[in-house]
């Protein structure tokens, strides 16, 4: 696994104070609002579970899988839901929370349902943005840990044909796995 990796983007260490800061904004800006964390599976989980405990307001949270991507590197920009969402949005300030932000379709779908399910506010939070390779005018990050250039990125939840995902770090995947 480790030889599929051209290089690391960003360490262990690196994505601690990143995940930091997002968690002390994020804290001081729902203050006073009925936060909920909706993470989109699977790629968020890591990111989830960390921002999460990074968080000092009250908050619930929830999961919600879509997909998005056949196979290989492209977004489809079909959303399938895969598993939905358990709570009631109504009354939720919701914060969607993302692992990358690429060509804002997936996004731009889930936007437009959770909308309909009248909660008092969206924002979206990712760990990653990938501004690029944006194909969408509707989609930006409220809060974005970091910015990648157009590479394919893996780790910290990110994953290759499902592979990856439990590396600690970001790094490159060397162009030869998905291009054989
Ligand atoms: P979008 O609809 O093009 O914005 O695609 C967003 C989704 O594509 C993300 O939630 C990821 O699951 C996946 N994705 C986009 N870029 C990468 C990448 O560099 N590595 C791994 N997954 C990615
Ligand atoms: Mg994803």
């Amino acid at each position: 696994m480790l030889n599929d990796i051209e290089k690391v983007y960003y360490s262990e260490e690196q994505l601690h104070s990143i995940v930091e800061k997002l968690g002390k904004q994020i804290s001081e800006d729902y203050k006073d609002k009925n936060l909920l964390l909706v993470s989109v599976l699977k790629g968020s989980v890591v990111f989830m579970a960390d921002l999460m405990r990074t968080i000092t307001v009250p908050c619930a949270i929830d999961f919600m899988c879509v997909s998005s991507y056949k196979s290989g590197t492209e977004s489809s920009g079909v959303v399938k839901i895969v598993k939905d969402l358990d709570i009631n949005l109504e009354g939720y300030d919701l914060l969607i929370v993302e692992d990358i932000l690429d060509s804002g379709k997936t996004l731009s779908s889930l936007k437009k349902i959770l909308m309909s399910r009248n909660p008092k506010s969206i924002r979206i939070c990712t760990l990653l943005d990938k501004p690029e390779r944006r194909v969408v005018d509707d989609i930006f990050a409220d809060y974005s840990g970091a910015e990648v250039p157009d590479e394919f990125v893996v780790g910290y939840g990110l994953d290759y044909d499902e592979k990856y995902r439990n590396l600690p770090y970001i790094g490159v995947l060397k162009r030869k796995v998905y291009e054989k």
